[in-house]
């Protein structure tokens, strides 16, 4: 089964994201036979290039970028996929250029337009489209994070785009929705029976999510710094992965249904006023220190920097959700960069038995956990108690692993990335996986009251070395409620 026939268009599609993630995608979609044979594909930027020069650059980038362990050089693929690309040279504000679009595109196929942009452009982009009938009601738009860096500026480009497109055609990327265990979350609460009627404050006793990366801010300070890992990471990814842990079952797959589940989940999460802060919030800059084994700068000594910035590269929330649900269930989550390792995982902390009658040195073992690993060994791992082997042991007990690990117990091979599923539904024309307007809204309405509250507060990030999981304080926080993050034992 493969796509309808259509045609994409990119623009930026000499940038960073366009290099890194949509080719290779799109290629990896070709190789797979999901491409319709006469898909087409238009690399639009403001570069003098011309398509042969194009591909002559996409050929070299993604030889250069095969996955060596599970995928081989095939270049007869290569030149089929780079054959479906021409490349056109444009000035995005330049409405009378345009025209040429309406060249290439076969108004039999589907259009899809892909703003691998800064945001800034969205609009502009849109007009100008609409203005030289570049686009139809059946047009699919494809716009990636961040919308705007607060609720008012992401109202402003959420409002240009809809000013040319309704909802249904807006497609806008977190790419967290796009990894396989973050949409094996669905499955796993929905379809285990098991976990299902565990899944409430009854059963539960609290939640953690851990978004660590090794990386530091990949020369990007110009952005990272106006942004900061509160709005870069916490009100995109984080936010979203703890809606599909905390929403209520939709009644069906569809995307509204899904969608209206997690802006439920999002109404609900409890403001973080002045007075909770220094307890719900803690905030951290990396100082020099090592990574995997080599020395690193710190976040001021980044090439670029500004000596005296006070962004954050990590933070940690306490997050409480007002709703029958999670009353009382703590969502503790963190992520940072220049952590130990690069890691995502959830872990659902269960409550103990109602009534306990072993060693009482071995109650603190006695809760089972659900660890959820996003990446890397992506799987599920459930912590059951047993009893220990051996006579001399009574009924000591002992927590150990029922464990899945995808490519292991199912053998699947190559994981696809998230780009690759998120293109494909998006040919599909299947939203269940983008974030609608109402979502980004009530994201960045939680995620602004704790920047108010930073800044009225004159609250400066506490250091941590790179290499390290973040400044003691965000220990503290969760030890203070008699809890640890989760360590493999
Ligand atoms: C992006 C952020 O959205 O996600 C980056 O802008 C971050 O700062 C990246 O490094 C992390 O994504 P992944 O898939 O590598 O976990």
């Amino acid at each position: 089964k493969h796509t309808a026939s259509c045609d994409l268009m990119v623009f930026g599609a000499l940038g960073n994201l366009a290099r890194r993630k949509l080719f290779p995608a799109l290629f990896q979609l070709d190789k797979a036979g999901l491409l319709a044979p006469e898909n087409r594909i238009l690399a639009i930027a403001r570069r003098d290039l011309d398509t042969s020069e194009l591909r002559a650059e996409l050929v070299r980038e993604l030889r250069a970028q095969h996955e060596p362990e599970t995928d081989e050089v095939d270049d007869a693929a290569l030149d089929a996929f780079v054959r479906r690309v021409d490349y056109c040279r444009l000035d995005f504000t330049e409405t009378e250029s345009f025209n040429r679009l309406n060249d290439w595109h076969n108004t039999e196929h589907e259009l899809i337009v892909y703003m691998a942009t800064p945001p800034s452009m969205y609009g502009v982009i849109a007009r100008n489209l609409r203005a030289r009938d570049c686009c139809t009601e059946r047009t699919r738009v494809v716009v990636e994070k961040p919308i705007g860096h607060d609720l008012e500026s992401s109202r402003v480009i959420n409002d240009e785009l809809a000013e040319v497109y309704r909802e249904n055609q807006l497609f806008r990327i977190d790419h967290y929705l796009g990894k396989e265990t973050v949409q094996n979350l669905i499955a796993l609460r929905f379809a285990n029976n098991l976990f299902a009627s565990q899944w409430d404050q009854n059963h539960i006793s609290h939640v953690e999510i851990t978004v660590a990366e090794s990386v530091g801010i990949e020369g990007r300070w110009g952005y990272f710094d106006q942004a900061g890992q509160l709005r870069d990471m916490v009100q995109s990814h984080l936010l979203q992965l703890l809606c599909l842990i905390a929403m209520d079952p939709p009644s069906d797959l569809s995307a509204d249904s899904i969608r209206d589940e997690k802006v439920k989940v999002l109404k609900a999460l409890k403001r973080i006023t002045p007075d909770m802060m220094e307890q719900y919030v803690v905030r951290g800059q990396y100082t020099a220190g090592t990574s995997e084994g080599r020395p690193v700068p710190g976040y001021l000594q980044e090439e670029g920097a500004d000596h005296r910035s006070s962004t954050e590269t990590f933070v940690a929330l306490k997050v409480e959700i007002d709703n029958w649900r999670w009353a009382g269930v703590p969502f503790y989550i963190r992520t940072g960069k220049r952590l130990p390792e690069k890691y995502s995982q959830i872990v659902i902390h269960f409550k103990p038995a109602p009534h306990y009658i072993f060693d009482p040195d071995q109650k603190h073992l006695a809760n089972n956990k659900l660890i959820i690993r996003l990446q890397p060994d992506e799987g599920m791992s459930l912590r059951i108690l047993t009893k220990d082997q051996g006579l001399d042991k009574g009924m000591r007990l002992r927590q150990g692993p029922l464990e899945l690990t995808f490519s292991e117990t199912f053998e699947t091979g190559r994981i696809p990335d998230a780009y690759e599923r998120l293109l494909w539904e998006i040919f599909r024309g299947n939203q269940y996986l983008f974030v609608r307007r109402d979502e980004v809204e009530h994201a960045w309405r939680w995620v602004d009251q704790i920047i108010r509250n930073w800044r009225d507060s004159g609250d400066a990030p506490k250091r941590y070395a790179a290499g390290t999981w973040g400044p003691v304080a965000s220990i503290a926080m969760i030890t203070r409620d008699g809890r640890s993050w989760y360590e493999e034992a």
